[in-house]
């Protein structure tokens, strides 16, 4: 099955083109800037490719790489924008998505830390946390593997380390 079936079929039901309007409809800040859908359009990405060698959850993934930074109020730290992620995403559940209560404290858990937390043991949460990390080239930052969690987040940190180093900082 090629990466866009297999996306389609991991979507169980959900339907993320209306999750999709409905966070960009409620960004608060630039929807262009670093944090916003260029952004969660390539946290996807990377969480698909790893999702894909881990068999991590899809799904939690894909609502993972729309969801994290949705309720961000600027492009600084804003502390807090994780917990507001994974309040506001109850919201949406049970219209846009549906998820058993275990994957959907797996959402929310991985929402809720994404920034104030590195390591987890959970295939999905090193997913979503390795995809959003990997991205951090968007700013100029080389991706450091010692905070990634996944086999397949490192091997892409390491090839995009190799593909980019000149220019970049270190994470
Ligand atoms: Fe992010």
């Amino acid at each position: 099955m090629n990466t866009e079936k297999k996306k389609h079929a991991a979507d169980e039901g959900a339907d993320l083109k209306r999750l999709q309007e409905l966070v960009v409809a409620h960004y608060a800040g630039d929807i262009h800037s670093i944090h916003g859908i260029a952004h969660w359009r390539r946290v996807e990405r990377f969480g698909l490719e790893i999702a894909g060698e881990s068999g991590a959850d899809i799904l939690v993934v894909r609502l993972f790489a729309w969801l994290h930074d949705s309720r961000r109020q600027n492009d600084n730290t804003d502390a807090g924008h994780g917990a507001r992620a994974a309040d506001w995403l109850l919201e949406l559940h049970g219209s846009c998505f549906v998820l058993e209560a275990e994957r959907l404290e797996l959402l929310r858990y991985a929402c809720r830390w994404h920034t104030e937390r590195t390591a987890t043991d959970d295939l999905t949460i090193g997913a979503c946390w390795d995809a959003d990390r990997l991205d951090l080239t968007r700013v100029g930052t080389l991706p450091d593997e010692a905070y990634l969690n996944t086999a397949h987040g490192k091997a892409l940190c390491r090839h995009i380390r190799r593909q980019l180093r000149p220019g970049h900082r270190q994470a």
